[in-house]
């Protein structure tokens, strides 16, 4: 490796870092993480914390996990690569699929389309869905619906469907066809709503208008996050994705589950459908499915979208997508081993004990600190603060305030990420009752000091 001052003074002079502007990365040198073990990194200086991000909500099972580094290793030695496109296969792709069947079979989810990552897989569920409609003969069905402050990725399909103009204004215009409807946050919504119930309930009535005026013979599907995550950790009323499948059905529009962050247990379940008792059509996943050590993501597809492809004679449902990843060999050794992995450790009971335990201390720092509008979370391990220049009018903070935070909190022993005024926290699932002290003690130092 090269010397520290080689690594610091060169960060930014040859490489962008995603989600920032290059000038702010070249003002303002990153933490440079040199290595982890369990649920703690290490930067260049030496610094240990605890990682309240969970690499980017996926390093679950955390940074020692060996099985998964294992599998990798000697999936390496005996296949590295081979393609699954029309004539391959390869042995642990197989078996992985019929593993996943069985994990997504109380979802109804029955077949894996195999990708390398969450937004891959988001822009293959979008595909299908259309396609899906051409091969039923409803060519017609080609629009999207999703919600305002869902994140689903940076592809263009990804984009097109996300709410949140960050990740749009640059790079538009976008795909035509896309619409979205407010989404069910307590916190700020249009109709001035803080019951959840009744929010959901508004949310869902919009969510018919806008089908009664695109009209319902035109639109393919329905994506949204089972908890809305990186928009800023937003759980919906109980009532609320049920009542999406409801109108869904009732209008023939497939609904896709992005569930990138919430499938594997993160929200206490196992999976975010499951959790609110829904069956989509597709689910999207990725990170969690290799613990984050293997770009590797997998779409799953329900019984009945599958017997429609499968039945097909026309030629219609001839899959013209995929990625030279799809399938890929080692990707799919470490899915074996982590999905393994992620069963022997049952994490959910943990991501739920432990998330309780995040969101009350989170919201006992809320009764301290006035900086903070807004706690979200309480199921499993996604839990976000909103932070405000002052409660009554709900008006954002100093730019700077979440960043001083985040600063305080990693010297004070825990890494937490910023996302515009939210501070989310998203660790790994087999932190212990000590770690979330460590964070909650790190956030406390954070807010004090501002
Ligand atoms: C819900 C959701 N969908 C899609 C994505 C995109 O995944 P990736 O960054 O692996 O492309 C993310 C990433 O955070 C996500 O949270």
């Amino acid at each position: 490796m090269k010397d520290e001052n080689f690594l610091k003074a060169n960060n930014a002079r040859s490489l962008w870092h995603p989600m920032t502007a290059p000038a702010d990365s070249l003002k303002n040198a990153p933490t440079i993480v040199t290595g982890a073990q369990g649920v703690r990194i290490t930067d260049l200086d030496g610094h240990e914390v605890v990682d309240g991000v969970g690499g980017l909500w996926n390093v679950n099972l955390g940074y020692s996990c060996q099985p998964v580094k294992e599998a990798i290793t000697a999936q390496l030695d005996r296949l590295p690569y081979y393609s699954i496109f029309r004539g391959t296969s390869n042995d642990c792709v197989i078996e992985l699929a019929e593993e996943l069947r069985t994990f997504f079979e109380p979802d109804g989810l029955t077949r894996a389309f195999f990708t390398s990552g969450g937004s891959d897989s988001v822009e293959t569920a979008l595909r299908l869905a259309r396609q899906f409609h051409k091969i039923k003969g409803e060519a017609g069905r080609v629009k999207y619906l999703s919600l305002k402050k869902g994140y689903h990725g940076t592809h263009f399909g990804g984009a097109s469907v996300n709410g949140n103009a960050n990740f749009r204004t640059a790079y538009e215009p976008l795909l035509p066809g896309c619409h979205h409807i407010p989404a069910p946050y307590t916190y700020r919504n249009p109709f001035n709503e803080t019951d959840p119930a009744r929010l959901a309930q508004l949310c869902l009535a919009a969510l018919e208008d806008e089908i009664a005026f695109q009209g319902a013979g035109t639109i393919a599907a329905f994506i949204m996050e089972p908890v809305l995550g990186a928009g800023g950790v937003i759980p919906p009323h109980e009532s609320f994705m049920p009542g999406v499948e409801a109108v869904c059905r009732k209008h023939g529009i497939l609904l896709i589950a992005d569930e990138v962050i919430t499938a594997f247990g993160r929200t206490g379940a196992w999976t975010g459908s499951r959790l609110w008792g829904v069956k989509p059509d597709f689910a999207c996943t990725a990170k969690a499915i290799t613990n984050g050590y293997f770009p590797f993501g997998a779409v799953m597809i329900a019984e009945g979208v599958a017997q429609v492809f499968e039945s097909d004679a026309s030629g219609k449902a001839a899959i013209g997508h995929g990625y030279t990843y799809s399938g890929h060999p080692v990707g799919a050794a470490a899915a074996l081993a982590c999905l393994a992995e992620t069963k022997r450790l049952n994490v959910v009971e943990n991501a739920a004990a432990r998330g309780t335990q995040l969101y009350s201390g989170v919201k006992a720092l809320m009764a301290k600190h006035d900086v903070i509008g807004d706690v979200r979370g309480g199921h499993g391990l996604m839990t976000a603060i909103e932070l405000v220049a002052d409660r009554d009018s709900k008006a954002a903070p100093d730019k700077t305030i979440p960043a001083r935070v985040q600063e305080v909190a990693y010297r004070s022993g825990a890494m937490v990420r910023v996302s515009g005024p939210n501070i989310i926290l998203s660790p790994p699932l087999v932190l212990t009752a000590a770690d979330v002290d460590v964070i909650l003690a790190a956030l406390d130092a954070g807010f004090a000091a501002l």
